[in-house]
This record gives C-alpha cells, structure tokens and sequence, in this order.
C-alpha cells in the first residue's frame, strides 16, 4: 500500500483554499427563475442574429449556452463521462460525478494538477521522455523542476518502472509522476502491472499521474479510469480532442479520489468549462459515441494504409513506436541509408513549403534520433502526405548527395 496522503503532499496554501460559493449552483437556470445574481447581460449575444442562426440553425433562446455563466458544477456532463467510463457489466466500483474534474482541455487539467501539488521554486515531477512535451512547459511555468527517467530504446520504448520506483525513493520533493499512455510521441502503452507498481510505491507521497489523451484508439489497452476508486494517489486525464474529433471545444478531464477533485474543482477558477463546450462534449459522450467509433474505424483504415505504403519511398526508415493512436513515428533516413535530423527536418520543411503537407519533425526527443511524427489523416490527405513525402524526400536527399 502507498503513503500517500492528501493533507501533506499537496501545496498546503491549496489546502486552505475555501471553495468559491455562487448564488445559484442549487438551483436550475430554467423557467420560473429569474437568475439577477451574477451581472450577466439578458439582451443577448451580441452576434447577429444570421450569424447565430448558422452557428446553431434550431436558435433556441440559450441553445448554445452564451448568454449565461456555465453551470459550475456540471454534475450531468461529469455524469456522462463515468457512463461512458463505467463498465457495461457492472462488476466493478463505479466512477460518480466526484471523482470528476472538468478542465478547459487536457493541457488545463495538467497545468491545474502542478499547480495543485507543486511548491513552485521546491517541488519536482518525474517525467519519462520521450513523452507530451506539455508536461514540462508547465513544470517551467510553474517553476517546478522535472526530473527525467527516460523510457527504454525504440521501438518497444518500455516504461523503466524500477527506475521510476528508484527515483521516487532517493530524489527528495517529488510530488508526481507523469506517464502517457499510449504516449505521444511514441505511439506505445504502459503495461497496466507498471503502473500499479508504481502507485505501489512503498514509501513515496505523491500522484502518479496517467494521461489516457489516446486510450480509445488503442487496441491494447483499456481505460484504467476506474482504478481512482481504489488509488487515491492515480489521477487519469481524458480528453475529447482525439477520438471524439473535439480539439476546437477544448474539453479535458480528470480522474481521481472525490478529495482530490475537490481540491481541483477548489483551485480551478469558477466557471472554467463554457456553455458551448458544456453542451457539445454532452452529445458527443450521448449521441456521438457511435460516431466516434466508425471514425475511429475510418482512421484504422488510413493507418494501415501509411503502414503499408509509407516504408515503400525510398528514404523512409523504420517504424520507431507503436500503433496505440491515430499517429506514427518514422526514421528519415539520409542519401547513405543513416537515420538523420538534417534529413528528417529538411523534409518536414520542404513538404510543409513545395507541397502544403505538414507533419512534425521529433529528431531532438530521447530516442527519436532521424524521426517524424505523422498524424494519420482522411484518404485525401493521406494520398496527399504520400506524395508529398516521396516527391519532398527524393529532392532532399538528392540535395544531400550533390553537396557531398
Ligand atoms: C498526451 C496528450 N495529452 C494531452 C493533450 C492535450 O489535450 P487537450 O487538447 O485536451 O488539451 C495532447 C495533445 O496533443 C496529448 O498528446
């Protein structure tokens, strides 16, 4: 069993953070009531009304949410996310609204969960590179210093659970441990076992964080969501800005013990989640589940595709991680057969400049040395990023070998 405990591992100014209370939270903004409590503006958006009428064609009176303040509690949309989490057959416990934290995005979750746990100018996070680079932007912001434990060689890119468990045990302040799985940029899971050996942790207080951005596209793993009803040092992210196609709404979320979501729900500045979001990210956990997997199924086919063709272009090395998500990390390999960074970034700049294709260049990452990630698109544009990739890649190292 781990040592956590919630009263000495998070900031302790955070602790004594009385819960902003509003007006209205115990009542619903529905017919009779007339809410005058929070200086909004009843005269409507000032959008015209054409406009309105093309973002939302039925137009009800608030069918977007605009005109009032969210709800702040947002018990039936948290309601929604455990459905979706909780298991069909009932056999275990299940996730209620208060292990919920609803956050403007993942990347507002993470920041809130440093903020939450990390002294700034003392406390650290261990993190595995490579891995979201998110992560330790935000440890920087907050002046929290990441201590890095790298993952295993491509392409397998194993989770050095020991070496975590070490450092958890000789590095002093550490407050949390960031794992993402399946991991960007690396495509590859986290063995469930690694995991609970970390939150196994014998002596170390601290969150193992478990960032799940990519789990329903994996085909290995499953949510491990339910697992904060019997960790109380797990919190698990989610966000609908992948498989649910939603990265314009900027809805993210976390997992974790009732008293640590409400330490977050604590910290986050009311109202964080607006209206529009709110009832987009409602349908898409309702109605949209269906369309999320035939998407997915959709996006499959095209990953299969670049799997398949890809490595045919001359150039084109190996596959260097997983296909856990809708993207892949390939070798760029130089006019004599080397994995190489000159190559793999002059290739990134050349598609993006002769062909308006763009994928990201990730030579620089632990282990990545010559790679680029390549998010896997519709049929167009993955006929597009081929021929973009063989026509870019044979001007490049054409290029190379002339200048030798
Ligand atoms: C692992 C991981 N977590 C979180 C995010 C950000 O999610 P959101 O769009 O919800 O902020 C990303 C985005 O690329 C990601 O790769």
């Amino acid at each position: 069993m781990s040592r956590f405990d919630l009263g000495t591992c998070a900031r302790p100014n955070i602790l004594r953070v009385k819960p902003y209370v509003d007006a209205r939270s115990r009542y619903k903004v529905a017919e009779p009531m007339v809410f005058l409590d929070a200086n909004e503006n009843p005269f409507g958006p000032a959008i015209p009304r054409h406009a309105l009428a093309e973002i939302c064609p039925c137009h009800q009176p608030g069918a977007l949410g605009l005109t009032r303040y969210p709800d702040p509690l947002q018990l039936e949309l948290r309601q929604r996310l455990c459905d979706f989490r909780n298991d069909d057959t009932g056999t275990r416990k299940p996730l209620t609204p208060e292990h919920v934290y609803l956050g403007v995005g993942a990347n507002e979750v993470i920041d809130v969960l440093i903020r939450c746990f990390a002294v700034p100018g003392n406390d650290r996070i261990v993190m595995c590179p490579p891995t979201y680079a998110i992560y330790s932007l935000s440890a920087q912001v907050n002046d929290v210093t990441v201590v890095e434990v790298p993952l295993g060689p491509a392409p397998e890119f194993k989770l050095d659970t020991s070496a975590v468990n070490t450092a958890l045990s000789v590095e002093p302040n550490v407050k949390m441990v960031c794992l993402v799985s399946p991991n960007n940029p690396t495509g590859t899971v986290i063995a469930a076992e690694d995991v609970a050996q970390i939150l196994n942790h014998p002596t170390w207080n601290g969150v193992v964080v478990l960032d799940e951005a990519y789990v329903d596209y994996s085909s290995k793993t499953t949510s491990l969501a339910h697992w904060v009803v019997e960790y109380p040092n797990l919190v698990v992210i989610q966000t609908l800005s992948k498989a649910f196609g939603l990265a314009g709404v900027r809805f993210g979320a976390a997992f974790a013990s009732p008293s640590i979501s409400r330490l977050l729900n604590t910290l986050s500045v009311n109202y964080n989640l607006p209206g529009p979001t709110s009832i987009i990210a409602n349908y898409a956990l309702t109605s949209g589940l269906e369309i999320m997997r035939a998407n997915r199924a959709q996006m499959e086919v095209q990953r299969s595709r670049i799997l398949r063709e890809l490595p045919r272009i001359p150039g084109i090395g190996r596959l260097r991680g997983g296909t856990e998500t809708n993207f892949l990390l390939y070798e760029v390999l130089d006019w004599e057969g080397r994995a190489s960074n000159e190559t793999a970034r002059a290739l990134c700049e050349v598609m993006a400049e002769t062909q308006d294709v763009v994928i990201r260049f990730r030579g620089t990452d632990h282990g990545c040395i010559g790679c680029v990630r390549i998010t896997v698109g519709t049929e167009d544009e993955t006929t597009r990023l081929l021929g973009a990739v063989t026509t870019a890649l044979a001007a490049v190292r054409d290029n190379e070998a002339t200048c030798e």
